[in-house]
């Protein structure tokens, strides 16, 4: 079997490379190669910015297409000019308009579609991938769309899954500083369950819109599990901070430097942590224990050395607890 990556160096691109060599796939990933390729794949460099940039594709025709783009153009060009006979397009949770609901379906409401080919604002993220599913499902043969949510383990560099893991594990005091919210929803999908995943919809020509994100949990159960995978000893102590003041000292949810990660506190996101992926499950995604995933993801990071991307240093940890 041929498959075509449109990617195939970052975070999901890389697993999904491996998981289709690993089934005797031939894979050939369509980038710029601005990050070292995966052992085994060919590579056909291209900008995919520029509009003749895959007519080096020609007549070549693929038993199936993976595009991880969000760019509405670079998907319309990979159309029109690439023969597939399967296409996946990957998509993300973020299409859904409203997260005032939980378990939110296939056919619940999206975004409005962005207008034009590139995503140039981050706030429009959702927006472009309604107009990237709209390009797919126009225009290929067989098309799957999944909506990932958030996606974690090992390799993951923008550090929102290694965090609490690494935190408990390298504790800089008596007390682990976490929002209070424990009720808040969470859900962290395995980039090896959702490469597997994907890679056997293109396998089997899978066709359908899914959500494909971790089993629904909540905040408290996700940091009890980062505290077993860290095997953090009982006397480390979780200290639970009012958000109100974490906003004080300009401490961000979810993601990125001086935050506390995989946690949202605004008005309309209530249930961002919440999908319904029954519909992937029966089409065969199956999902590992958080705790595995976060003990490896924890492992990954060990052995780098280092935890980076999103978090509190330990020096902003250190002077957090005695400014709270
Ligand atoms: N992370 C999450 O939690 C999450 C959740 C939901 C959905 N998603 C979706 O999952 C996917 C993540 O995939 P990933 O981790 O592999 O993505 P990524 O890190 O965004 O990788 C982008 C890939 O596209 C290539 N690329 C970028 N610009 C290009 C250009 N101008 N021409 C040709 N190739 C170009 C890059 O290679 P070169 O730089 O070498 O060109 C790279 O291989 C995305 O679609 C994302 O929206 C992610």
């Amino acid at each position: 079997m041929d498959l075509l990556l449109f990617g195939g160096t970052g975070f999901l691109g890389r697993a999904l490379a491996r998981a289709a060599l690993d089934r005797g796939i031939h894979v050939v990933c369509v980038c710029r190669g601005t990050s070292p390729l995966p052992a085994g794949v060919e590579h056909l460099a291209a900008d995919r910015q520029d509009d003749r940039a895959l007519a080096m594709l020609g007549e070549r025709r693929v038993d199936a297409a993976i595009d991880l783009t969000s760019h509405p153009g670079q998907v319309r060009r990979a159309l029109r000019d690439t023969a597939a006979a399967h296409w996946t397009y990957i998509s993300s949770v973020n299409v859904y308009r409203d997260f005032d609901v939980p378990d939110q379906r296939e056919d619940a409401p999206v975004r409005e579609p962005l207008a034009g080919e590139d995503l140039t604002d981050m706030e429009l993220y959702g927006d472009a991938k309604v107009a990237c599913e709209d390009a797919v499902r126009e225009h290929a043969e067989a098309w799957a769309v999944i909506r990932p949510g958030l996606i974690g383990g090992p390799g993951d560099r923008s550090g929102r899954s290694g965090y609490y893991p690494w935190r408990f594990a390298h504790p800089t005091g008596p007390d682990v500083l976490v929002p209070d919210a424990p009720g808040a929803g969470v859900h962290l999908i395995d980039v090896r369950d959702l490469a597997a995943w994907i890679v056997t919809c293109a396998q089997r020509r899978i066709t359908g819109v899914f959500n494909a994100s971790g089993a629904s949990t909540t905040f408290e159960h996700l940091l009890a599990a980062s505290r077993r995978a860290a095997g953090t000893p009982a006397t480390v102590t979780t200290r639970p901070v009012d958000p109100a003041l974490l906003a004080r000292e300009h401490v961000v949810p979810w993601a990125g430097p001086r935050s506390l990660p995989l946690w949202i506190d605004a008005p309309g996101y209530e249930h961002f942590g919440s999908v319904d992926s029954g519909a992937a499950r029966a089409a065969g995604l199956t999902r590992r224990p958080l705790e595995q995933t976060l003990a490896d993801v924890l492992a990954w990071e060990e052995e780098r050395g280092r935890h980076e991307g999103a978090g509190l240093t330990d020096e902003e940890e250190r002077q957090l607890r005695t400014s709270l």
